[in-house]
């Protein structure tokens, strides 16, 4: 596990931005797993950035998301979906077949985890993940529990997350109970890992991710025995590590 530290946000965003620039550059054809949050927002827009000065492409390039709450429309503006489009896909130029977001509104969502399984396999697998983290410890939706879940699956949103994720509703009643993920096995599958965390909410995550015992009530702490896993921290993400 690689950690570094960055003087701020912005910082951060740069640094993130810059190794998946690199990847495409060292492999056009880079299968990306994109996640949602405030977080990767300044990574997603600095890679807009860089396609528009024509320094990257993803014209061969494919996209899998990370996850998905069941019973949003893909239109909803608070749909995963929604949002890599608004903040990232409709900027850049991946071809609409080289992307493949999880759909929470699937008529059986158990079938369409086994099919987004199968679609990241034939994909060739996940080259680089993106991740930010939750505050309870949560990649994806990957909530604290008593065991790793292996594959794509459907999860009970903990109530941490629902309020941590109410901000971006109404009200907490609106938010979504349930949602499809990544498994861990999925997320421990792809060939790099790169996390991002800021603001000192993330600190006690990132000291349980970083320093504590590989736990499923700590769900990233499986990142330690990844072999190339990179963690981009501002200070106050950092100050418990
Ligand atoms: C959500 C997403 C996660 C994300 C987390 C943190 O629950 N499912 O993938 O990492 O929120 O989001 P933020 O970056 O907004 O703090």
């Amino acid at each position: 596990m690689t950690i570094q530290v960055f003087e701020n946000e912005e910082q951060v965003a740069l640094a993130g931005a810059a190794l998946i620039a690199a990847e495409l550059l060292q492999d056009p054809y880079t299968v990306l797993g994109l996640p949602t949050g405030s977080t990767p927002i300044g990574i997603y827009r600095e890679l807009i950035r860089m396609f528009e000065n024509g320094v990257i492409s993803f014209a061969e390039a494919s996209a899998f998301n990370l996850d998905e709450y069941i019973g949003l429309d893909p239109d909803h503006e608070q749909s995963y979906n929604y949002f890599l489009h608004e903040n990232f896909i409709n900027h850049v130029n991946f071809r609409a077949e080289n992307v493949r977001l999880v759909q929470g509104l699937a008529v059986n969502a158990n079938e369409e985890c086994e099919q987004y399984e199968q679609d990241i396999t034939d994909a060739g697998g996940i080259d680089l993940q993106l991740l930010g983290i939750g505050r309870n410890g949560h990649i994806g939706f990957n909530e604290p529990a008593a065991w790793f879940e292996k594959t794509t699956h459907v999860v009970d949103l903990a109530a941490d997350t629902i309020a941590a994720n109410s901000r971006f509703f109404a009200n907490e009643d609106e938010v979504p109970r349930q949602a499809i993920s990544m498994g861990i096995g999925t997320i421990m599958d792809a060939e790099k890992i790169v996390l991002a965390a800021t603001g000192s909410s993330k600190a006690e995550a990132i000291r349980a991710m970083c320093k504590g015992r590989i736990d499923p009530a700590c769900p990233a702490s499986i990142l330690q025995i990844h072999p190339n896993v990179t963690i981009l921290l501002d200070p106050a993400a950092a100050a418990l590590i």
